[in-house]
Parts: structure tokens; C-alpha cells; sequence
């Protein structure tokens, strides 16, 4: 598949169907993200890979906290579709920013440095995404994880910034492309 054809024709998709993904597939994801530029080539980037019983013993503890801001009348976006998602999809990779710790402030410490190590993750989730889309893998980004952030972390053993989550999965769904602004709108040409 060409790279413009991966680009145009990927989509967000929120319904998978059962059958899983076979793990050469998922390796090939992560070759691909590990493939990505990023500066210095620090390759800040980490995933953890869960299927079956793991993940949807992740996915529980992000229900469980979110109802419980949804208790206290904190608003919850849409974390409980986006963990609806996480469960229905076979596999999830979790993104794990290795040169940041969760409890360090990146703003008042090193806010250039790190922008660049997310830039950097962005870039290699995004190999991702087009790498399933031309093995015809459907994936959802999912930055809803947040709203877990602490009891994920706590779950998964790990003081490393938590980046967002990527369901992987058979489609079963094909939406269409949704809307974009044009080039014009969002370019200025000095
Ligand atoms: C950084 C980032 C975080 C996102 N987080 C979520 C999420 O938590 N839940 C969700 O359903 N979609 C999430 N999305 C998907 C966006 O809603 C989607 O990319 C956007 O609506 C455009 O649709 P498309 O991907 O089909 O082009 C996220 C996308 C990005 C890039």
C-alpha cells in the first residue's frame, strides 16, 4: 500500500470484530513506531502490549475510576465509550514516555525538551496507526487513559509518563473520513 492511500484511507474505528490479531502483526506495529524519527533519536517511546485477560483487567480499573469521578459530578468526556472501545478491541498497546517520570513537572523543568520527547511518541504512534491501516487493522488513539492515569500507572508498575493507549483490532465498521479543515485554512504562505 502507498503511504498516501494508508493516510487517506485510515480512520479512527470504535467496533472491532472478535477474531484476534495475530502477534507478527502487532510486532510489525511496533517495529514500525520504533521506526519513527525523534530528536537526538532518544527513542523516548515504551509500549506494553495486553490482550485478553490483562487488558480487560486494565480497562475495569479505568471504569472503576471513572465512575468514580463520575460520583463526585466530575465531568468524563468520553472515557466511557473510549473504554467500551478498549475492551471490545483484541489488543491494546499502552505508550509509556521512558524519559519522563509521572510525577515530574516537564513545564517549570524542561518544557523544549519535553515537547520534543512527545513529538517524538506522536510520531512513532502514528507509524503505527498507518503501518495496521496497510495490514487492514483498524486502531483507535485513545487519550481518555487519563482520566486513569494514576491507577493505570499503579496497575502497570510504572512511574513513566503515561502518552495514550492504541486499540488494535480486526474492523468491523468503515466509517467515513471525518471532516477536515483545507490546507488554505490552516497554512499561512509568507
Ligand atoms: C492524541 C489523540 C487522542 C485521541 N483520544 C481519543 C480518545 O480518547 N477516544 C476516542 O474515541 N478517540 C480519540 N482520538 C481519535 C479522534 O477522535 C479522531 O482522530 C478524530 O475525531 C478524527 O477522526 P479520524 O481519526 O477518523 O480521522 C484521539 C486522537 C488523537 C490524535
Amino acid at each position: 500500500m502507498q503511504t498516501m492511500e494508508a493516510i487517506e484511507g485510515r480512520r479512527s474505528i470504535r467496533s472491532f470484530r472478535e477474531e484476534p490479531v495475530e502477534d507478527d502483526k502487532l510486532r510489525q506495529l511496533l517495529q514500525a513506531a520504533t521506526l519513527a524519527p525523534s530528536g537526538k533519536n532518544a527513542q523516548p517511546w515504551r509500549f506494553v502490549v495486553l490482550k485478553g485477560e490483562k487488558k480487560d483487567e486494565l480497562v475495569r480499573i479505568m471504569q472503576e475510576e471513572v465512575s468514580r469521578l463520575k460520583e463526585q459530578g466530575l465531568a468524563v468526556g468520553s472515557a466511557e465509550n473510549s473504554a467500551d472501545v478498549m475492551l471490545q478491541a483484541p489488543a491494546l498497546i499502552v505508550v509509556l514516555n521512558e524519559r519522563w517520570s509521572a510525577d515530574e513537572d516537564p513545564i517549570g523543568t524542561n518544557r523544549y525538551g519535553w515537547s520534543v520527547d512527545l513529538q517524538s511518541i506522536g510520531a512513532a504512534i502514528q507509524n503505527m496507526l498507518l503501518t495496521a491501516e496497510a495490514l487492514e487493522l483498524g486502531t483507535l488513539w485513545i487519550c481518555d487513559v487519563f482520566f486513569a492515569d494514576c491507577p493505570i500507572r499503579r496497575w502497570l508498575q510504572t512511574d513513566r509518563e503515561l502518552v495514550a493507549a492504541v486499540a488494535v483490532g480486526y474492523k468491523n465498521e468503515e466509517p467515513n473520513a471525518r471532516p477536515r479543515l483545507s490546507v488554505d485554512e490552516v497554512t499561512e504562505w509568507k
